[in-house]
């Protein structure tokens, strides 16, 4: 390690910037709440399978971007790169299986092996939540509300919500032989990784950055219309909910969404606010297959990344926490002050109290200046002689008076002060 940078994609979260992640995580706790939600915390790794069943095997995250390691037992490992699939897991115990509604939120780091850009880490940290067990229109708009409810919260506005319906599993049938009869007349012109996708997750093809995907794919055919009657009809109800809701939205059929788990609604949020990397949030719902399960865990949900609502916040200048409390000072003229002075900040802090000392032998002038760099509007001052006659003296740093105080009376003066 040639210096103290942590390992690429990854960063050191300091003091001033976790009490915001703190804030934006209690925003979020308190909003879902409102709905019914509460916090699972689940391991950050799981068994390999429970990402390989249930994202998919085929899925960019499975195929490419998984930290996967064996533990000493020989076991496969994968720290987690979303969410979806180990709260799932989890849910196992209760019984969702049986149509019993969960809902559940969660917030923390996840990893893939990305490129390393602006909003894009290698650890990454989302806010997540699950509704599971129940399938209804009603659910997935509501689902969605909750998100954009989340968002105007914390001061994120200009948010655009992308959304678009993957039918079920056996739309796919129809509505994907309609697009492999019509891409299979474009392959040669399209770039090596749709190559690829063609032959084995032809559906990505859509959602392709590449100019000369993109432009083959505006002339694709209309797969919707391919899909069975019930699920445009659920397609409809969701939208008909987000209307009621009064829910903008955007339906966007090259919107597939990158795991196989996705069922009817997806969606997307994305915020120009953001660069190449625009999505802040993102999910619909889903039938994720766990391990040794034969029937799927029905759910709807989302996750944003923490890191780029914080971004988006920058743009628009909002989510800055307000600055700390500032400390009261205690000035301390040798070593007898000194010990009372602890006695003292004990007390005081056991009040709530921010207190902030010198322990070390200094001078009065190199104090004042501590206290001054932490921003103490407050400094009590004792040495010898105020010790013998029963008083502190405490300064006002903003007007500059000075008084004396009894020392019985002392705490009560400085905790009323605040
Ligand atoms: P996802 O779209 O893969 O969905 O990720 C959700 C969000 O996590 C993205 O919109 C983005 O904000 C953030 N994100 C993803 N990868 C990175 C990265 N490398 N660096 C920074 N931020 C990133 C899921 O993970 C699904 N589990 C969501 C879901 C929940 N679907 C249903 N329930």
């Amino acid at each position: 390690m040639a210096n103290a940078a942590p390992p690429p994609g990854t960063a050191d979260i300091f003091p001033e910037e976790s009490r915001r992640w703190r804030r934006l995580e209690a925003a979020a706790a308190d909003v879902f709440a409102r709905y019914g939600y509460g916090e699972l915390r689940t391991p950050v790794f799981e068994f390999t399978e429970v990402f390989q069943r249930g994202l998919g095997d085929e899925t960019e995250v499975v195929q490419k971007e998984m930290y996967t390691f064996e533990d000493r037992g020989g076991r496969s490992l994968t720290l987690r790169p979303e969410g979806t699939a180990g709260v799932m897991r989890a849910l196992l115990n209760t019984d969702v299986l049986n149509g019993v509604e969960q809902r559940v939120y969660y917030c923390g780091p996840m990893f893939r092996g990305e490129r390393p850009s602006a909003g894009r880490k290698r650890q990454f940290h989302q806010i997540g939540v699950e509704n599971v067990g129940r399938v209804a229109p009603e659910l997935d708009a509501e689902c969605i509300a909750m998100l954009m409810h989340f968002l105007e919260e914390i001061g994120i506005t200009g948010a655009v919500l992308k959304i678009n319906s993957r039918g079920v599993m056996a739309d796919r049938g129809p509505a994907g032989q309609l697009l492999r009869d019509y891409f299979a007349g474009h392959v040669a012109e399209m770039c090596p990784d749709c190559k690829t996708r063609f032959e084995r997750n032809l559906w990505r093809i859509l959602d392709c950055k590449e100019a000369a995907c993109r432009e083959i794919v505006a002339g694709a055919p209309d797969y919707f219309a391919a899909y069975s009657a019930e699920s445009q009809e659920y397609f409809a109800r969701v939208l008909a909910s987000l209307d009621a809701l009064d829910v903008k939205y955007e339906v966007d059929r090259q919107l597939v969404r990158g795991l196989d788990y996705y069922v009817h609604t997806v969606f997307e949020i994305t915020h120009a606010g953001l660069g190449g990397q625009n999505a802040i949030a993102g999910g619909g719902r889903y039938e994720l297959f766990l391990p040794e399960q034969s029937k799927p865990v029905r759910g709807v949900g989302f996750a944003a990344g923490m890191e780029r609502l914080m971004l988006v916040q920058d743009s628009l200048n909002t989510g800055k926490p307000e600055p700390e409390a500032p400390p009261v000072f205690l000035v301390s003229l040798g070593a007898a002050a000194r010990l009372e002075n602890l006695k003292l900040a004990a007390a005081l802090r056991r009040q709530c109290q921010h207190v902030a000392l010198e322990v070390e032998d200094k001078s009065m002038k190199a104090q004042m200046r501590s206290a001054n760099r932490l921003g103490a509007v407050t400094v009590v001052i004792r040495g010898e002689e105020e010790l013998n006659r029963g008083v502190a003296l405490v300064k006002d740093m903003a007007g500059g008076d000075q008084q004396e105080i009894a020392i019985d009376s002392l705490e009560k003066f400085l905790t009323k002060e605040k």
